[in-house]
């Protein structure tokens, strides 16, 4: 396949570090073209400026805070268009004490509204570390990626970006399913001070045999 990450910083290295371990030809773009060169460089990845020319990706990753990728999708809407656009941000409020969209939705419908129906929005990733994706490992386990989406196809092909990359992909089901995955990383971010961890932690589903 063929990916595009928008965004060059932590997650955009933990999600393009599992996109090159599986294969697949991956484009970075940022607004910072620097910033975008030297981690293209470090992934064996291509850079390219941030403009929708170079959106060539069927899976293009919004590696941005989730007001920028609001920005960004209204500003590329057309050159999204018929994509699957993989939505990983949590909205956290300033506070970091929780969710600054409100309960009947999330971030990844809000995308999809703004969207208009014309990407295929897929929540993934949101619930997993940069630095263990990084990794794809916690406690010598494989890290899970917890997959929503209303699009079957759309979903697949996260969950085989997630899979082909050493990762443990899990559908949960439609996109409204990202509510709950926006809780859970919420949940994930809370717990670091009273862990004492450097968010370096991860959740984990454990199947019955
Ligand atoms: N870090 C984690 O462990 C983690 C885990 C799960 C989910 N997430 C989510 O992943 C997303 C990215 O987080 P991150 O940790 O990778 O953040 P980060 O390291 O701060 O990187 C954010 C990236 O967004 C770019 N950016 C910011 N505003 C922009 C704009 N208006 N237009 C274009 N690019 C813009 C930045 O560009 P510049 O470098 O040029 O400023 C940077 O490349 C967030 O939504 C976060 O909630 C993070």
């Amino acid at each position: 396949m063929r990916i595009t990450i928008i965004g060059n910083g932590k997650m955009a290295r933990g999600i393009g570090t599992r996109v090159r371990a599986g294969g697949h030809a991956l484009t970075i773009l940022g607004q910072d073209s620097a910033k975008a060169n030297q981690l293209a460089a470090e992934l064996g990845a291509a850079a390219a400026p941030l403009e929708p020319a170079f959106i060539t990706g069927e899976v293009v990753v919004l590696a941005l805070p989730y007001r920028a990728a609001l920005e960004v999708a209204t500003r590329f809407a057309p050159a999204l268009a018929n994509k699957v656009v993989v939505d990983i941000s949590n909205p956290l409020k300033p506070t970091y004490d929780g969710l600054a969209v409100s309960a009947d939705t999330s971030a990844a419908e809000e995308l999809q509204k703004l969207l208009a129906g014309k990407a295929l929005v897929v929540k993934a990733f949101n619930t997993a570390f940069a630095s263990t994706l990084v990794e794809g490992k916690v406690g010598g386990q494989v890290v899970d990626v917890f997959v929503a989406g209303d699009d079957a196809r759309a979903k697949e092909q996260v969950l085989r970006l997630a899979n082909d990359g050493g990762l443990h992909g899990v559908d949960v089901g439609p996109l409204a399913r990202a509510r709950q995955l926006e809780h859970l990383a919420l949940l994930g971010i809370m717990l670091q001070q009273q862990l004492g961890t450097a968010f370096n932690t991860g959740w984990k589903l454990q199947l019955p045999l």
